[in-house]
């Protein structure tokens, strides 16, 4: 898969997500279904959009014991999403498991990607409540190399560690990036951003966009101008 400029459809039913939906009747953006939207909805929510036509990443962050995550992971794979993922934080042997139990009889799999630290958690909470004292930038790294030694094909990662992660985990080692924001637009919540422009050129192989998009006035203009500045 090359590159491309996913949606997050942070959403609270399916009745508003394809409201959204039905506004594009061009290209069809790649989906990013979070817990909000597949937990209001279940699978059946994956299923309607895949039958519209539309990619999908199914973004739910597993973490548990390596076997119920290799049992859980055993029945999204019959959702036949393109990508999902979990914490790299469940270890190697939870990630392994989990890649045995995506993968199909005949070897096919969906792309499975790690989430190192979450962008919310900052130094200090690392350090007073999970008792990791390292610098938090080698702490992702660290979480990115094991998901690499893992067999996963790569991690969620803010546009501005993607370049850092191409160059130690290999150019073929997919980094997913939010934080995503036009450069005329407003940042809200988030932290540290990056244009679509600026995420292409440091070498961003997706990128998710949600209320800069979501919330737009005209947003499938909005998509389209994602497009061409990530990927044309
Ligand atoms: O609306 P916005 O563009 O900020 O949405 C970004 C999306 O990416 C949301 O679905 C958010 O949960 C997700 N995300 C993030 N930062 C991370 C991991 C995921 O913003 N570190």
């Amino acid at each position: 898969m090359g590159k491309d400029v996913i949606v997050a459809c942070d959403f609270a039913s399916a009745e508003q997500t394809f409201a959204f939906l039905d506004k594009f009747t061009g290209r069809k953006p790649f989906v990013k279904i979070g817990m909000e939207l597949y937990y209001a909805e279940g699978p059946a929510i994956v299923k309607e959009i895949k039958a519209r036509g539309h990619k999908i990443f199914l973004d739910l962050k597993l973490h548990d014991i390596p076997n119920t995550v290799k049992k859980a992971m055993a029945v999204l794979r019959n959702l036949d999403v393109d990508i999902t993922n979990l914490h790299a934080a469940g270890t190697k042997n939870m990630m392994r498991a989990a890649l045995e139990g995506l993968t199909r009889e005949d070897g096919t799999r969906s792309l499975l990607i790690a989430v190192t630290q979450l962008t919310s958690t900052d130094q200090q909470s690392m350090e007073e409540d999970l008792l990791i004292e390292k610098p938090i930038d080698q702490v992702v790294m660290h979480y990115a190399s094991c998901a690499k030694d893992a067999g996963l094909d790569g991690i969620v990662c803010s546009p501005l560690e993607a370049g850092k992660v191409h160059d130690s985990c290999g150019a073929n080692f997919l980094t997913i990036t939010p934080g995503v924001r036009f450069a005329d637009g407003d940042v809200g919540d988030q932290k540290r951003v990056m244009t679509p422009a600026q995420a292409k050129e440091i070498g961003s192989d997706y990128i998710v966009v949600g209320r800069p998009i979501t919330a737009a006035a005209d947003p499938v203009a909005a998509y389209e101008r994602c497009v061409a500045e990530f990927c044309d």
